[in-house]
């Protein structure tokens, strides 16, 4: 293998997401606006290019793949691409091949995600209240996502839940999101709501619900436990001990994780975003459409990788949202 990405700060970059569309069946409120202007289908990457694009992070040291939208599953023929990124499983070049959804199409896909080599998916879910779930990703219905993780378990996947952690929306569903996982031997992760996107009429820092307060609601009911665990993303663990259960905790605002980060984005347009948080970002499509040779990409991407920044600048501690991002979270996937 070539030399591995390490950018300015001495980070490893292992652990590549890729968005492979913009496009999603749900509109969810902090993700995106009710009227989003969508990408013509013309400025994707192809499922060819994608490839060579996955391929070529692969070939400089990216170990972890995750496939991220908009809704990943909405784009047309993807069980074809994740059947060709299994074959860096089967080589041993990669450790992980998986992907975040919101769960509205599972139900057609888990058995091939898995035949893919998929072994663990992430599905957003906020709430377990029906209308609340139909409010905040204002055209999802539950039902059909709870057909989608029916799916996936039956298929051997292992699930984690994801859960935005908003104030006044599922406050008074924690101990019920808890032992719903715990149930159905679930993993569950709670995410601190981030500025990204245009606010409009949203409010940022009224909605954001600190996982500190989070964890020490957990903490007057259970006994807490730091594990040493990690899954190779920004969550850090703890065990209930009454059940046994690991909860993830992806913080942010209140405990900032930039000097261990190991990702980079790439969008589904071939740029690559070196931070969630910044605007930095690079183009991709041009090296990879100028050369048939990868040698001009992995120059471009050695390139991107020596300008990521430190970490993001988001902050509301001023009950002001400070740091925002002007993009939606659905154009880099989160
Ligand atoms: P695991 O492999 O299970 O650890 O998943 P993951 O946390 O890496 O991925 P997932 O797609 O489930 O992301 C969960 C949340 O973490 C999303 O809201 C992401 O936006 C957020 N997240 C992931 N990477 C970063 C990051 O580098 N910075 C920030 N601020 N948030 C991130
Ligand atoms: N802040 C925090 N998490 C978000 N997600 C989407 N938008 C935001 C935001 N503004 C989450 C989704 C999904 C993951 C990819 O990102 O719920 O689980
Ligand atoms: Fe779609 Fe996920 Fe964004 Fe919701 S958070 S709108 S499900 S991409």
């Amino acid at each position: 293998m070539d030399a591995p990405l390490i950018d300015p700060f001495q980070r490893a970059i292992s652990y590549l997401r890729v968005s492979v569309t913009d496009r999603c069946d749900f509109r969810c409120v902090y993700c995106m606006s009710e009227n989003m202007q969508f990408l013509p289908k013309k400025e994707l990457l192809t499922l060819e290019e994608l490839d060579r694009m996955c391929s070529t992070f692969v070939g400089l040291g990216v170990r972890k793949l995750r496939i991220t939208g908009g809704e990943p599953l909405v784009r047309r023929d993807i069980m074809t691409f994740f059947h060709r990124m299994g074959r860096h499983l089967d080589t041993g070049a990669m450790d992980e091949l998986t992907l975040t959804t919101n769960g509205s199409q599972l139900h057609r896909f888990a058995d091939d995600l898995y035949a893919a080599g998929v072994r663990r998916v992430n599905i957003s879910l906020d709430t377990l209240d029906e209308a609340k779930f139909a409010r905040v990703t204002r055209w999802g219905r539950l039902p059909q996502v709870l057909k989608g993780i029916d799916a996936a378990q039956r298929a051997g996947l292992r699930v984690k839940i994801n859960t935005v952690a908003l104030k006044g929306f599922n406050e008074d569903e924690l101990f019920d999101l808890v032992s719903w996982c715990a149930d159905r031997d679930m993993d569950l992760t709670f995410i601190e709501v981030m500025p990204m996107g245009d606010l409009g009429n949203e409010d940022r820092v009224g909605q954001y619900w600190s996982l500190k307060d989070l964890r020490s609601q957990l903490a007057d009911r259970y006994t807490l436990t730091d594990t040493p665990r990690r899954s190779g993303g920004p969550a850090r663990y703890a065990r209930i001990e009454e059940t046994g259960q690991d909860i993830g905790f992806i913080t942010p605002l209140t405990h900032n994780f930039c000097e261990s980060c190991n990702r980079v984005r790439l969008t589904c347009t071939g740029e690559l975003y070196m931070c969630l948080g910044q605007e930095d970002m690079a183009d991709l499509r041009a090296p990879l459409r100028q050369s048939t040779d990868n040698r001009v990409l992995e120059e471009a991407i050695r390139a991107a990788i020596s300008l990521k920044p430190k970490g993001h600048d988001f902050d509301y501690s001023r009950q002001e949202v400070a740091g925002q991002m002007s993009r939606h979270m659905s154009h880099t996937g989160g």
